[in-house]
């Protein structure tokens, strides 16, 4: 990876927020998918957002990251507030998010869709900067881009995949290059929504060994898990939904003895 992709140095003092979420709501119609949730994310960690099917995660990663738009409350990132904007502009201020379901471009090589990542994240404001400049130096940054691609391609190790389609990849695969895509707009965080799911278990090994690399790189984790172990053992934090809300938040080994969150699960699906 390029020194460049790196977060900087100060973004690695920990026991701040990076991101703060303050009495979220969105409602679907009748549906109050996610209920005044307000949580916050210490810069350096790697935390965990878990809670039964339907608790509202999601919906709470796309209010985040402005593919909602919250019927009420702020978000604030980076001691920004950035409620509302659009997922380009959340992007550039460097937080980014990885799909429950990996949206990559099935006809298009490994390398084609990690290149496009940039494009398609930080939306036109980035070619249209380069528009005006001369050819040399957009060459120079198409280069740089491309071997940028290569190196983020080699970190998770698909780069001998490089020139498949995109659309031949196992679902482990996939989301190992869901990821690429996603550091490839060089964030400071990362909100993953079930990076695990349908990942083999050598495969999730290689994931959650490049996100502890990236951890120690100064990269900032929210993670959408099933997999209490994952949670457990990878975890530093963890945040319970239910309903649309926050139920608990602690240390793994206090939210896994928390008698509100055993109840939550076992009162299955709300
Ligand atoms: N686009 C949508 N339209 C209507 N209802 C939705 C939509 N997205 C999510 N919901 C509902 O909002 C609630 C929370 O969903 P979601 O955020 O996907 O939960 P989770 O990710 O925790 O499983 C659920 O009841 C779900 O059915
Ligand atoms: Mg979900």
């Amino acid at each position: 990876m390029s020194e460049t992709s790196e977060a900087p140095a100060e973004q690695r003092d920990a026991g701040e927020a990076l991101l703060a979420v303050e009495n979220l709501r969105k409602t679907f119609g009748g549906i109050v998918a996610v209920d005044d949730a307000s949580f916050s994310v210490e810069r350096g960690t790697i935390t965990g957002l878990i809670g039964p099917n339907g608790a509202g995660k999601s919906t709470t990663f796309d209010c985040i990251t402005g593919v909602y738009t919250p019927d009420a409350g702020t978000v604030t990132f980076d001691g920004e507030e950035i409620t509302g904007r659009s997922p380009p502009a959340i992007a550039d201020r460097g937080l980014v998010r990885t799909f429950q379901i990996a949206r990559e471009f099935p006809e298009m090589t490994v390398l084609e869709n990690v290149l496009l990542a940039p494009k398609d994240q930080l939306g036109e404001s980035l070619w249209r900067s380069v528009a005006p400049i001369a050819r040399r130096e957009v060459v120079e940054q198409e280069e740089e881009l491309v071997e940028q691609a290569w190196e983020t391609l080699e970190f998770f190790e698909i780069d001998h995949l490089a020139r498949e389609y995109a659309g031949t990849l196992s679902g482990g695969q996939r989301k190992l290059l869901e990821l690429a895509r996603a550091l490839q707009t060089e964030p400071s965080m990362l909100l993953l929504d079930e990076p695990m799911a349908g990942v083999n278990p050598s495969l999730e090994k290689k994931l959650l060994e490049r996100v502890h690399d990236l951890q120690e790189r100064g990269y900032t984790f929210l993670i959408v898990e099933h997999d209490m172990d994952v949670i457990m053992n990878h975890c530093e934090r963890v945040i319970v939904m239910h309903q649309g809300s926050v139920l608990a938040e602690g240390e793994p080994a206090a939210i896994k003895e928390d008698e509100r969150v055993i109840e939550a699960y076992l009162g299955g699906e709300n």
